[in-house]
């Protein structure tokens, strides 16, 4: 890691929790109405801080996917929002994404499951990838770095739910947790990052 970054990463200072957008039915069971987005309060929390761990490399490239001949495993799409604790989106926020292959292996001479990319005007990303494979120690997890536009940069992790070594990974917060939805062709997850800006 450059010495720059150290100095940006130990300036860094952000830190938990998602915000979930859940589409209610209507009143009395109703199905259709869709209610309104609920109105936003300060009450986010910012999205919780982890260790970056020792697979961090700089310089990934900017891609959207990270599938490429040679990647197996199952298939996902992460998407999600950048927000601020005062529920704006963060326009621009660059999101820098590593994690595992299927069997438990970083790329660590390329950049094999590495990759950046900047959220849209509404702070939205959209990542495609693969589901990361377990090593010894860890429960199955993303790495994630989040950097508003000339702001701090968010070091975390995400993980899946229903994994039975959540419970023995004393990383694991249940905060972390994306979204998995696996009733389609391909597993959706979801995971929304709220950054205390000032
Ligand atoms: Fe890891």
């Amino acid at each position: 890691m450059s010495q720059g970054r150290r100095d940006f990463l130990r300036k860094s200072a952000a830190v938990p929790s998602t915000l979930l957008l859940l589409a209610h039915v209507g009143a009395y069971g109703q199905p259709g109405a869709l209610s309104a987005t609920p109105a936003c309060t300060d009450e986010h929390e910012p999205t919780r801080q982890q260790t970056p761990g020792p697979f961090f490399l700089p310089h990934s490239p900017q891609r959207v996917s990270l599938l490429e001949p040679g990647i197996n495993g199952t298939k996902m799409v992460l998407t999600g929002r950048v927000s601020s604790t005062q529920c704006s989106a963060v326009s621009g926020a660059l999101l820098d994404f590593w994690h595992a292959d299927d069997g438990g292996e970083y790329d660590v001479d390329g950049f094999r499951l590495r990759g950046h990319q900047f959220a849209d005007s509404e702070g939205r990303y959209r990542l495609e990838t693969i589901v990361p494979g377990l090593y010894p120690g860890r429960t199955r997890h993303i790495h994630v770095t989040v950097q508003p536009p000339n702001g701090p940069i968010l070091t975390t992790q995400l993980y899946f739910p229903a994994e039975q070594r959540n419970a023995r990974d004393p990383l694991f917060d249940r905060r972390l947790l994306m979204t998995i939805d696996n009733g389609g062709k391909r597993k959706a997850a979801w995971f929304d990052f709220v950054l205390a800006l000032t």
